[in-house]
C-alpha cells in the first residue's frame, strides 16, 4: 500500500471585531505609533471584549466555518487539537469546550502548549494520527485571547499580541500532498526569557502574585529576538536543504508573526522575495498559536495545488521549527463564508 500522508483540506479563521490601534495604546502606555511600526511592524490588533468570553469563543467560530466550508458534519471529526498558550481555564481542555460549542461529538480531544510553535507542534501531531491510518478528519484549531494575559501597563510587551483563532482540517491522502517534512526542536532553558511567572503550580495565584503583576506576559524582548531570528531561519534554510527546495521553488513562506523584523530576516536567510512571504502582521500583531492558520485563512484563494509552501515559528520554551507542505487543493474553490 503506498504510504500515507497528512494533508490540508481546507481553512477557517476568526478574529474578533474590536480594533487596538498604535493611536490607542499611546494614550495607554508611554510609546508611539511610529516606534511600533519601526520596531514590530504591527499597526493593530484585534481584541476580544465582551466580558465572559474566552479562548474557546474565539476557536469555535473559526471551526464552524473550516466544517461549512469542507461541508463537515461535526460528528465525522475524529479528533481535535488545541494548540493555545491562553486556555478558557486551567483544566479542562479548550479542546474539549471547543469540540462542546461546534457539535462535535464522536471525536476525543486535547490542548497543547508549546507557545508560539504551537500550530507546528499541532499539525505534527495531528499528521501522526493520520497517517496511522485511523483517523480520517483531523481539526488543528490555534486559539488565544492573548488580551487576557498582556499587562497593559508594560509598554515592551502590550503592542506585540493580539486576539484571533484559525483552525485547519487534516485529512488523509496517498497523493504526494500534504506534510512532506518535518523539524521540530525544544530548548528548555530559553523558559526565562519568555513566560508567565505566576497561576502555575509553582506558584499558584495569591494577593501578592496579582499585586505584582505575575499573571501575565513576562518577555525579555532581546533575548528572545535574537534566538527567535536564529533559529527560524536554520530550521528553515535546513528543510529547504534537505528537500532540495531552491528559493525560487518555494511558493509561499508562512512564518510566525511576532516581529516584522524577524520575519524578513528569516526570508533573507532563506534567500527569497518579499512576494514570496505571507505577513498581516500589521493588522493582526502576534496571535501566538494563531498566526500561521490565519495567514492560509487570508491566502487560501491564492494557493494552487502542488504549491511548496514553509512554515516556520520560534516562540516560549523556546520552542521552534519548520514544516514543508505540499499543498493539496485549489483555494480559490473555497469559499470564505
Ligand atoms: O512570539 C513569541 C516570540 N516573541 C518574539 O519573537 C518577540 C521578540 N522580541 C522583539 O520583537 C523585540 O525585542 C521587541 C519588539 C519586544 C522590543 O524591540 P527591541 O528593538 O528589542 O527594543 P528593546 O527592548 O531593546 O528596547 C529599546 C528601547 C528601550 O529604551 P532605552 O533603554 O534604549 O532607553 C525600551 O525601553 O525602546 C524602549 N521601548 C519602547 N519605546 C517606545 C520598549 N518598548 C517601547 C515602546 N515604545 N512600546
Amino acid at each position: 500500500m503506498s504510504k500515507l500522508r497528512a494533508t490540508i483540506t481546507g481553512v477557517g479563521g476568526y478574529v474578533p471585531e474590536y480594533r487596538l490601534t498604535n493611536d490607542e495604546l499611546s494614550q495607554m502606555v508611554d510609546t508611539t505609533d511610529e516606534w511600533i511600526m519601526t520596531r514590530i511592524g504591527i499597526k493593530e490588533r484585534r481584541i476580544l471584549k465582551e466580558k465572559g468570553k474566552g479562548a474557546s469563543d474565539l476557536g469555535v467560530e473559526a471551526v464552524r466555518e473550516l466544517l461549512r466550508k469542507t461541508n463537515t458534519d461535526p460528528g465525522e471529526v475524529d479528533l481535535l487539537i488545541c494548540p493555545t498558550v491562553t486556555p478558557d481555564m486551567q483544566f479542562p481542555a479548550t479542546a474539549n469546550v471547543i469540540s462542546d460549542k461546534a457539535g462535535i461529538r464522536n471525536a476525543f480531544s486535547f490542548d497543547l502548549n508549546a507557545g508560539c510553535s504551537g500550530f507546528l507542534y499541532g499539525m505534527s501531531t495531528a499528521s501522526r494520527f493520520v497517517e496511522s491510518g485511523r483517523y480520517k478528519k483531523v481539526v488543528v484549531v490555534g486559539a488565544e485571547k492573548m488580551s487576557a494575559i498582556v499587562d497593559y501597563l508594560d509598554r515592551a510587551t502590550c503592542p506585540i499580541f493580539g486576539d484571533g483563532s484559525g483552525a485547519v482540517l487534516m485529512e488523509p491522502t496517498t497523493e504526494a500532498f500534504g506534510v512532506m517534512d518535518e523539524i521540530l526542536q525544544v530548548d528548555g532553558s530559553g523558559r526565562r526569557h519568555l513566560y508567565q511567572k505566576a497561576g502555575g503550580s509553582v506558584k499558584p495565584a495569591t494577593h501578592e502574585t496579582v499585586d505584582a503583576r505575575e499573571h501575565f506576559i513576562y518577555q525579555e524582548g532581546q533575548q528572545v529576538f535574537k534566538a527567535a531570528v536564529a533559529r527560524m531561519a536554520d530550521a528553515s534554510v535546513e528543510i529547504m536543504k534537505r528537500n532540495h527546495i531552491a528559493p525560487d521553488d518555494l511558493n509561499w513562506l508562512v512564518p510566525h508573526q511576532a516581529n516584522m523584523r524577524i520575519i524578513e530576516a528569516t526570508a533573507r536567510r532563506m534567500g527569497i522575495k518579499r512576494e514570496q512571504v505571507m505577513i498581516n502582521i500589521q493588522r493582526y500583531g502576534n496571535t501566538t498559536a494563531a498566526t500561521l492558520p490565519l495567514c492560509l485563512w487570508e491566502w487560501e484563494e491564492k494557493l494552487n495545488k502542488g504549491d511548496n509552501l514553509i512554515f516556520a515559528t520560534f516562540g516560549a520554551g523556546f520552542t521552534w521549527g519548520s514544516i514543508y507542505v505540499k499543498w493539496g487543493y485549489e483555494g480559490k474553490n473555497h469559499q470564505q463564508t
